[in-house]
């Protein structure tokens, strides 16, 4: 029987609808485009779940489900991916917990004819080894990052980058978590590092806290007050992404029933030859509106 994952909110089969459509996209150039034709392909899903998941109770996802058997399970990013056509030469599914891992380990004896590898460790320190372990000249990837909450640090992304060779897919937890953490007050020394680690900088601390004008009742100076907007962090955010990478495309906000942004799905290309028109393609992915 299937584990139940659930994740996510209504925004979630949005996301995987725009991921499914660039893998297909990708896959397309890279089995008709002469120069594309002989490099090694790899879809890396870096927090990959069952490879299925389950709709929540009172998520507005219910009832419009396509995919599902009795039991409401939808495709999730490794199933929609190892359906890709053409395939991926390769797929790597990364995963820390365990009863997701048999989960995978199942999906894997049921396609035989795909090379799945399933690694069972911490993302971040998985993908910061391969990275550099690998032989660039003749391989490609598309990395999917797709954390709960603030998972993903900045090393992870900026190893990613410096392949030249990797499309990044990756959910930043803009509402979800790096909003919440920027307390009114500075954060506390923990979230301040969980902070450093998600932006591989503490020049956050000087951009989003500012010294009020005015001066406490006996002329002290008074502590640094938060001052800045969801859309000044996503800026923030893209800027350091455009610092590491070639092209970055223009984010889509997913959005609570409350219109926060939660997430951003971002997506960044680093090989300079083939970014621009991965970009282009993304942002054609990520500005429609979802049929
Ligand atoms: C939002 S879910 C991913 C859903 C998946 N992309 C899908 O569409 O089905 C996040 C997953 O990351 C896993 N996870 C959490 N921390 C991790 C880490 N440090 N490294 C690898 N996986 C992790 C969780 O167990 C969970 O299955």
């Amino acid at each position: 029987m299937k584990t139940s994952h659930s994740f996510g909110g209504p925004w979630t089969k949005d996301k995987l609808n725009r991921l499914d459509k660039y893998l297909s996209a990708y896959m397309k150039i890279f089995t008709t485009h002469p120069k594309a034709r002989n490099l090694i392909t790899y879809y890396i899903d870096a927090f990959a779940g069952t490879g299925y998941r389950a709709a929540k109770a009172g998520n507005e996802d219910q009832g419009l489900f396509d995919d599902t058997d009795a039991e409401n399970f939808q495709k999730g990013s490794a199933v929609i991916a190892i359906e890709t056509e053409p395939p991926f030469n390769h797929y790597i599914f990364i995963e820390t917990k365990r009863r997701f891992i048999e989960e995978l380990e199942a999906l894997r004896k049921s396609h035989p004819d795909k090379s799945i590898r399933i690694v069972s460790e911490d993302s971040n320190q998985f993908l910061k080894r391969w990275c550099k372990g690998m032989d660039w000249s003749k391989n490609r990837a598309v990395a999917f990052l797709d954390p709960y909450g603030g998972q993903v640090e900045w090393e992870t992304i900026e190893s990613i980058a410096a392949t030249k060779a990797i499309d990044l897919w990756l959910l930043f937890p803009l509402g979800q978590v790096v909003n919440r953490i920027l307390t009114r007050k500075e954060p506390s020394p923990a979230w301040s590092k969980r902070l450093d680690l998600i932006f591989g900088t503490s020049e956050w601390r000087s951009e989003f806290y500012k010294k009020p004008v005015q001066q406490g009742l006996f002329g002290e100076e008074l502590a640094p007050e938060k001052s800045t907007s969801l859309k000044a962090i996503e800026e923030f955010f893209i800027k350091r992404l455009k610092t590491v990478f070639e092209e970055v495309a223009t984010p889509m906000p997913l959005r609570n029933s409350r219109n926060v942004p939660i997430f951003l799905l971002c997506f960044a290309a680093g090989n300079p030859r083939g970014a621009k028109t991965a970009v282009k393609i993304a942002n054609d992915i990520l500005l429609k509106e979802e049929e």
